[in-house]
């Protein structure tokens, strides 16, 4: 039987010179290996009590969103500026190059709910933790984040150390 790894196309030296990039789309594409991501993350949830899934747009929304339903939960969506109608919250986070601005509905985490953060990717962390903070500032709490893919060797979790992290792949590079 084919593992989640195998559906993972690596391109190396992509965008840039020594990057080994890790692509969901060869993932997504092959029915057995978006139901097994999508089964895989679910499992990193076995025994998490929480009420919302809270996605990072936009390869966010393509894992949290059916997480959600296949759980029964609510979806609540993290977007990039500028795209949400009603009042945000919004926090910065740095790029390699500059920096990036993400929000969220003030209506779409309660004070005191849980909540589950979902990615496709932590690469340095700084998304995911710009996210993470925004749920706090609307009162919600973080009680689990999970990736499909995570790139190690950026330490990423460094900057999520106080939350309980998950992913379903690990490499070891970045
Ligand atoms: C990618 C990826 C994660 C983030 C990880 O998203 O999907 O969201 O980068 O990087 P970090 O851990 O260093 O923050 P990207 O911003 O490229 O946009 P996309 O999801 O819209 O493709
Ligand atoms: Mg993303």
């Amino acid at each position: 039987m084919k593992k989640m790894e195998d559906y993972v196309r690596t391109i190396p030296d992509f965008p840039e010179p020594g990057i080994m990039f890790r692509d969901v789309t060869s993932v997504l594409q092959d029915p057995d290996g978006l139901k097994l991501a999508i089964d895989s993350m679910i499992k990193l949830l076995d025994g998490v009590e929480f009420d919302v899934i809270a996605g990072a747009e936009s390869r966010g929304f393509i894992f949290g969103a059916p997480i959600a339903y296949a759980m029964g939960k609510s979806f609540v969506l993290i977007r990039k500026k500028g795209k949400l109608p009603c009042e945000t919250v919004s926090a910065k986070y740095d790029l390699e190059y500059g920096s990036a601005e993400i929000e969220m509905h003030k209506d779409s985490v309660k004070p005191g709910q849980k909540v589950v953060l979902v990615d496709d990717l932590i690469a340095t962390g700084g998304t995911i933790e710009a996210a993470a903070k925004l749920v706090e500032e609307l009162g919600g709490e973080v009680v689990k984040i999970i990736f499909l893919m995570e790139l190690a060797g950026l330490k990423g979790r460094d900057k999520l150390a106080k939350y309980d992290v998950a992913s379903v792949i690990t490499y070891d590079g970045k």
